[in-house]
């Protein structure tokens, strides 16, 4: 047990976003010359795109995935993962983030609601894989050996994302909820805040500005993730 602002706190659940990953390195969304700028979410990020030109969905993902190896976690993700060591409560982590700085980082139980580049999908199986490299329209499923199958395991805009059994029964249990780098506008996560307030969680958002949703935070800590997420993290493990 901890206490935050007076509050008891046994159980969190902390939501993290692109902006997680900026001081990183990678591109957010939405930002100023964010992924979003350059291209229309609607011409990658849907089935309806992948079926139109799959040429360039494959060489987006790819390329982000490739990018990995070139970036490494930030005090933020290494804050979350010495959150999720020494709290002596429950701590989940959900991420609509599809990279892996998360589990580099030192987080042991991630749980990516959006995903992940480091994993492949076949279409024909449904099974979800590592990926070894790059995947094209060619490429064969290594359980099923179907080709022209496989696709990015990322979940696309009109897709239902994982785990939301799991997520929503956290939130319903949770006492402090935490939002940190993300802009809100992207459901269902944007409506987690809701959920654990409806819960009766202290909610608190870290960004580095004002977010669509901040209003329905309890606090606000404006800044850098590093930053925030670190002394945030401190401060839970003070009491
Ligand atoms: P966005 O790009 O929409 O928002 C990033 C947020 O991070 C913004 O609110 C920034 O202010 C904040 N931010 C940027 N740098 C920061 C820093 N160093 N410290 C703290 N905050 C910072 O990214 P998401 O909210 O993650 O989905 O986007 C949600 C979903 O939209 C993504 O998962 C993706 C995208 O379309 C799919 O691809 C399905």
């Amino acid at each position: 047990m901890s206490t935050l602002n007076g509050k008891q706190v046994g159980r969190i659940v902390i939501l993290t976003g692109a902006g997680v990953s900026a001081e990183s390195g990678l591109a957010t969304f939405r930002d100023s010359g964010g992924l979003w700028e350059n291209h229309d979410p609607m011409d990658i990020a849907t089935p309806e795109a992948f079926a139109r030109d799959p040429g360039l969905v494959y060489r987006f993902y790819n390329a982000r995935r490739n990018q990995l190896a070139e970036v490494s976690p930030n005090p933020a993700h290494e804050a979350l993962a010495r959150l999720q060591r020494e709290f002596p409560g429950e701590v989940f982590l959900v991420t609509q983030n599809v990279d892996d700085l998360h589990e580099r980082g030192g987080s042991v139980q991630v749980c990516h609601m959006h995903g992940e580049l480091r994993s492949h999908l076949c279409n024909a199986c449904e099974e979800r894989m590592p990926a070894t490299g790059d995947i094209d329209g060619e490429s064969r499923c290594p359980r099923c050996a179907t080709a022209g199958r496989m696709r990015p395991d990322i979940v696309w805009f009109g897709e239902i994302p994982y785990h939301m059994d799991r997520i929503a029964m956290t939130l319903a249990r949770c006492d402090l909820f935490i939002a940190v780098g993300t802009s809100g506008v992207v459901y269902p996560a944007a409506g987690f805040v809701r959920e654990a307030r409806m819960a009766g969680a202290y909610a608190v958002e870290l960004n580095r500005e004002i977010s669509e949703v901040t209003g329905l935070f309890d606090e606000q800590r404006q800044g850098d993730a590093s930053v925030t997420m670190t002394a945030l993290v401190e401060e839970l493990l003070a009491d």
